[in-house]
């Protein structure tokens, strides 16, 4: 699991100003809250006095009240109040929590769960037809999957596994994915393939009367862990899914999707489209639970990969770069170490511009750093 990198951590209707909602994040707990003018807060969840759990705790006036001792935290991580106090006693500095970035879109809360200044921060990923609401019919709606983030962010890239786990998406005779070029940027990469799909049954039989071939764009954007994948099933008539897959801890996933389409935008069609979504999401489980090991190799010549794996290589590809920056945590150490014996928090903004000053809990052990890999994800020749 990856530090410093935008998560989603909550749809935006589950954060109210009535009490704080507690969430779990890469392994560790974090309470979101909306403060009176309506913004969102994401503090570390363990309280700094006796480590109770501020989600567990009430909101008093635009405040997480810890609910052991009444301490109030602001949105910040600061503590306003400490009751068993005088009044008049200042709040000393190093009563406080790691606070991370927040940022609401699309309907959902992302937070920043690292320390880099705001111009270091990767962008968000583009999803320009929520926003297009005179074109554009979106539904939502969750997955949750006991399985690694990473191995369900490529089972969503890897189209070859269509026509075997999705037979209404592909035919299992005619399963060749021919050649395709990724384009990747600094955060995401996207491929073009075409695929001929068996018809269409029920009401979207009016879609395609002949196997005609569809394009399809299958995408990643390392924020989110978002797959996107878009589907013209006529020159017109556009669908695109478009999944965020926040780390539970390693081996739990939940999924949060929309799914937006140009065509049949009558709401009556919502529960059909819904329908089949989710039987996509049902069949991919069958598969992705069950895949060993659970945790994609760091070491990725312990896969063996040919041609057609090559978006779900530059998602890989990726994420070993971050990795090589120091931005994984140690999981093992954590585990065996560390594990409920100490509160371990990730570094925030904050903390990184106080060079640690003034932070009393201890931040979660990382890989170091490594030299880049010169060399690419190695495949077969097809
Ligand atoms: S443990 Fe939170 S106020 Fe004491
Ligand atoms: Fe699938």
């Amino acid at each position: 699991m990856i530090i410093n990198q935008w998560y989603v951590a909550a749809e935006s209707a589950e954060v109210t100003a009535a009490a704080p909602r507690k969430v779990r994040l890469l392994g560790l707990d974090f309470t979101l809250f909306r403060d009176p003018a309506g913004r969102v807060h994401c503090l570390s969840d363990v309280c700094v006095h006796r480590g109770a759990s501020l989600g567990e705790g009430r909101i008093e006036r635009g405040c997480v009240e810890c609910p052991y001792h009444g301490w109030w935290f602001d949105g910040e991580g600061q503590v306003r109040r400490i009751p068993s106090l005088p009044p008049d006693t200042p709040i000393p500095k190093r009563a406080r929590v790691d606070a991370y970035p927040v940022v609401e879109r699309y309907g959902w809360v992302w937070v920043f769960l690292g320390d880099l200044p705001e111009a270091e921060r990767p962008p968000l990923p583009d999803f320009p037809e929520y926003e297009d609401r005179a074109n554009w019919r979106c539904i939502r709606g969750d997955w949750h999957w006991r399985a690694n983030y990473a191995r369900v962010v490529e089972n969503g890239l890897d189209f070859a596994h269509a026509p075997f786990v999705h037979p209404s998406f592909g035919d299992r005779e005619r399963a060749e994915i021919h050649d395709f070029e990724v384009e990747a940027d600094a955060w995401s990469a996207r491929a073009k393939v075409t695929y001929i799909p068996p018809l269409p049954r029920g009401v979207w039989k009016w879609l395609r009367r002949e196997r005609t071939p569809v394009q399809a764009q299958p995408s990643f954007h390392l924020s989110g862990a978002t797959m996107r994948l878009d589907v013209w099933l006529t020159p017109s008539w556009r669908m695109v899914i478009f999944d965020v897959n926040t780390p539970v801890d390693e081996v739990t996933t939940h999924t949060r999707w929309i799914m937006a389409r140009n065509f049949f935008r009558h709401p009556l069609f919502d529960g059909d489209a819904r329908r089949r979504t989710l039987k996509i999401f049902r069949q991919d489980t069958a598969i992705v639970e069950k895949i060993c090991p659970e945790i994609v190799p760091l070491d990725l010549t312990e896969e063996f990969s040919v041609k057609s794996d090559a978006l779900m290589n530059a998602f890989r590809q990726r994420r070993r770069e971050l990795v090589e920056r120091g931005w994984a945590i140690d999981v093992e150490t954590l585990r065996h170490h560390l594990d409920g014996r100490r509160a371990l928090v990730i570094p925030s903004p904050a903390r990184r511009a106080a060079g640690g000053r003034n932070f009393v809990l201890k931040t979660v052990p990382l890989l170091p750093p490594r030299a880049p890999s010169p060399e690419p994800l190695r495949t077969a020749a097809a």
